[in-house]
């Protein structure tokens, strides 16, 4: 067995996105079955089985850091969990089977199955706080968008940047009664909202990739979600910054106690110190990255987006399943 797992990663792992994506597409055809059934957890439960069956054939040997939570409550996929067959690169993982569990269940748009991959040591511990205030836009954020300003300036820093009129700027934003302020500044500024159910890994990556409708993703999401997002925009030079953001006297003394400084922003080299990074995802419902599953007679189709950090490629994957095989 090769135990510099340095060399490995560099050189025969350009395949490793293409091995994970096999586990987002089971495990959003295995969501299928629950679309607009109103049951989030059988939904997630069923991702969330799939995907680590598919896994475990993975040549890796993944540890994940991002999981469905601590192993007394997620019996699957926990943090600390080894996924993999063991016998390639030493990785940190994230998953999120389905990032839109909800959305899912009620049959909306947007739901995607997920995973990022990095080399070991190399993601931001995401357990302390839950969430994080966060802004991301495409390569043209870099030096003139700042998460220190206020959002009417980044509007306009980005906007001179693209050469796009304010008018033109879209951002997307999650759509929480704590983002109303910020919405109604987005509209001041003069620029367009995007307000988002559910999906701010899928908002921050549409606002770094070109040809979108979306500029900017800006507010407080998920931790995890920013640690992902940050993953993926290493293949797309895309800006990312955020910053800590408890909600509790408890979460916050609890970060502080795991040596975080709250005030601290957050780079991308941050979130996720190496630059060889995989983000694969596949459409669970339809939406503005990739299409959902569809049933076409006995196939299902399924549509994925692949990213590979060292490389800066993106790959989009458009499988047909032989329905009996799965269903
Ligand atoms: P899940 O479907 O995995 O629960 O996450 C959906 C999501 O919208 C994330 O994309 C986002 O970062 C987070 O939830 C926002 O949290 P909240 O719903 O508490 O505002």
């Amino acid at each position: 067995m090769n135990t510099d797992t340095g060399s490995l990663f560099l050189h025969p792992d350009r395949n490793l996105g293409m091995e994970l994506v096999r586990a987002t597409e089971a495990a959003a055809i295995r969501a299928v079955p629950f679309i607009g059934r109103g049951d989030k957890n059988a939904a997630d439960g069923a991702a969330v089985d799939a995907m680590r069956k598919f896994l475990g054939t993975v040549n890796f040997d993944g540890v994940i850091v991002i999981g469905e939570g601590e192993k007394d409550k997620a019996p699957m996929l926990y943090n600390g969990e080894h996924v993999g067959n063991g016998n390639g690169p030493a990785a940190d993982i994230a998953v999120d089977p389905i990032d839109g569990t909800s959305l899912t269940a009620a049959g909306r748009q947007n739901a995607l199955s997920m995973i990022a991959v990095a080399d070991r040591g190399s993601m931001y511990d995401p357990s302390a706080v839950f969430y994080m205030d966060k802004i991301v836009t495409g390569a043209e954020g870099h030096g003139v968008v700042d998460l220190r300003q206020p959002i009417a300036e980044n509007i306009r820093a980005l906007a001179k940047a693209k050469g796009k009129p304010i008018g033109d700027i879209t951002v997307a934003v999650l759509d929480r009664p704590r983002h109303m302020q910020l919405i109604d500044d987005i509209h001041a500024a003069g620029a367009k909202t995007r307000l988002l159910l559910d999906g701010d890994v899928a908002g921050g990556i549409n606002a770094a990739l070109y040809g979108t409708r979306i500029d900017m993703c800006a507010g407080i999401g998920g931790t995890p979600e920013g640690i992902i997002t940050a993953c993926a925009l290493k293949a797309l030079g895309g800006f990312i910054q955020a910053r800590l953001h408890p909600t509790t006297d408890e979460e916050r003394q609890k970060a502080i106690d795991a040596g975080h400084e709250l005030d601290r922003v957050l780079e991308a080299n941050d979130l996720v110190t190496s630059d060889n990074t995989y983000f694969v995802a596949t459409g669970v419902t339809d939406g503005q990255l990739v299409a959902g599953v569809k049933k076409l007679g006995p196939i299902l189709r399924t549509e994925s987006i692949v990213l590979r950090g060292r490389s800066g490629t993106i790959r989009r994957v458009e499988a047909d399943h032989l329905q009996e095989k799965w269903l």
